[in-house]
């Protein structure tokens, strides 16, 4: 199975990269293959509403930006994981942008399953994204494959790494 996922903190070595590194290696071990895009640290507009992708672009998106180095990950995977520390009780902007420019194509079939890591100072802050993946994912007709949130400033705990691990494996 291809899985993509969409890391959203804008740090190269923090804790949402270091669940992604754990999920990847656990998807690998499981013979998954793993394409990450750090989309925290990509340049990607937000969605203009200009209706370009369903009228003259057919399916193709107007803003030549980083998002294009996305789409055909977007296009051929069979799962996708939502990796962001929360910002102000969301994901970050960054991944919340990169989400909006999956409007060329409405629904996504080809993926069928989905998972979210969240990362953040204190606990309890999860409802929003929790949420809004839920009901992304009825939308989409995707599985829930697993929600995993880690809190607090310490080093992430073993057990964890380990979920995120496990995670990947099981995807
Ligand atoms: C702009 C900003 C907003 C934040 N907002 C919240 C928040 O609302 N709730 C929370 O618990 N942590 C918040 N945090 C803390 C981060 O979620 C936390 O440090 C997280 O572990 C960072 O993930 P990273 O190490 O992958 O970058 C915020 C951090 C920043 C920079």
């Amino acid at each position: 199975m291809k899985i993509l996922v969409l890391s959203g903190s804008p740090r190269k070595t923090g804790k949402t990269g270091q669940m992604v590194a754990a999920f990847k290696d656990g998807a690998e071990s499981a013979g998954h293959e793993v394409v990450i895009h750090d989309v925290g640290r990509m340049k990607i507009g937000g969605c203009l509403a200009c209706e370009y992708c369903h009228t003259k672009g057919e399916g193709t998106c107007i803003q030549k930006d980083d998002m294009q180095k996305i789409y055909p990950d977007l296009y051929s995977a069979d799962a996708i994981v939502f990796a962001s520390p929360i910002y102000y009780f969301t994901m970050t902007a960054q991944i919340e942008d990169a989400i909006q420019r999956f409007y060329p194509t409405g629904t996504i079939d080809n993926i069928k399953k989905c998972a979210l890591i969240l990362c953040s100072a204190s606990p309890g802050v999860y409802s929003a994204s929790e949420a809004q993946v839920a009901d992304m994912s009825g939308y989409m007709g995707w599985e829930q494959a697993g929600v995993i949130t880690v809190c607090g400033a310490d080093e992430i705990a073993p057990e964890k790494i380990r979920e995120a691990f496990d995670l990947g494996k099981n995807m």
